[in-house]
């Protein structure tokens, strides 16, 4: 293995950079020549890319993002699009690519694969939501973000004795709210795996109030409702005053935490020592502190494992 490609795609998540960086220093060591996509899919189709050696590599460990920076595109995804990108790889004289993404990244990882190029995926998602890993590169930052914001609206919320609606990203998955909601003894987490009866909440929040608790945190998955509509019927239903705060991209950013460091760290060392040893077509993933290859093929059509113990807990804690 003479030259292997990276990129970053898809929504950007802290971790990305530790990745690329351990992956370069990997294949250095190993005598194999790396190159970077700028824009993910977009920068192999439009043949853009740079050669990455220590320098390019240094100091970017403790920055949130990716500096190879990302997209989301629309294009790679036909067939003329593979085509061209496959051609550029030949011609650059490319003979693998390590794709650093989400669902949709890998997806576009295993059309590769398919097309008979060599590839190894590496989970990044903040939504936690793709299967044979349990937890995808951004997830741990992410959550300390929002933790962050949850305890600084939590003395706000309990100085007014109002109810908060906190929205968290996480797409279909309710792998943040649940999680954020137990770690910052929230009283509720809404989440699209599990259904809510909004009538029963007002009910429980009226007694709360009624028993001089002064603040009540609600945590809601951007995909499990509608944060204002909720908060109206709270304030309608309950009587007191409730508040939105939507987190938004907040989230995606910032410095990585040490398990994001580590964990990119791990999985960018991992791709570049299979692709030499003749492994491709997987993903690398976490399972029990182990780092674990499965086919894209498998990643793509699995489901995320049911985040049973996680919502038991919250179940367990009453949230
Ligand atoms: O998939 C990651 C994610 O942050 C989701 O949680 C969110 O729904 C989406 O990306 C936002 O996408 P964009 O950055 O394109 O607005």
């Amino acid at each position: 293995m003479k030259k292997i490609g990276i990129l970053t795609s898809g929504g950007d998540c802290s971790g990305m950079n530790a990745t690329v960086r351990a992956a370069v220093r990997t294949g250095l060591r190993l005598g194999v020549e790396m190159v970077g996509f700028r824009k993910g899919y977009l920068g192999l189709m439009r043949n853009d890319w740079l050669h990455l050696d220590t320098k390019a590599v240094s100091g970017i460990m403790h920055r949130g993002g990716t500096f190879l920076q990302s997209a989301r595109s629309r294009e790679f995804p036909t067939a003329e699009g593979q085509q061209q990108a496959l051609e550029n790889l030949r011609q650059l004289g490319v003979e693998a690519l390590i794709v650093i993404g989400g669902d949709g990244s890998l997806n576009g990882a295993l059309a590769l694969h398919r097309l008979g190029f060599p590839v190894i995926g590496i989970p990044a998602s903040i939504d936690n939501d793709i299967p044979f890993t349990d937890m995808a590169l951004g997830v741990d930052t992410a959550l300390n973000n929002i933790i962050y914001a949850v305890d600084c609206i939590k003395d706000t919320a309990s100085s007014h004795a109002r109810a908060f609606i906190i929205e968290v990203m996480g797409r279909h998955s309710g792998y943040l709210a649940s999680v954020a909601a137990t770690a910052s003894g929230a009283e509720y987490a809404l989440v699209p795996e599990v259904k809510f009866d909004l009538a029963e909440i007002c009910q429980q929040l009226r007694q709360r109030f009624d028993e001089g608790r002064d603040n009540a945190i609600i945590i809601l998955a951007e995909g499990a409702g509608h944060a204002q509509e909720i908060a109206d019927s709270i304030k309608d239903g309950v009587g007191f005053e409730t508040r939105v705060t939507v987190l938004g991209h907040y989230q995606r950013g910032g410095a990585p935490t040490v398990f994001d460091r580590l964990l990119g760290s791990r999985f960018g060392k991992k791709s570049v020592e299979m692709l030499v040893s003749g492994q491709q077509g997987v993903m690398v993933g976490l399972s029990c502190n182990a780092i674990l290859a499965t086919p894209l093929e498998d990643v793509t059509k699995g489901e995320k494992r049911p985040q049973d113990e996680v919502l038991r807990l919250a179940e367990m804690l009453g949230i």
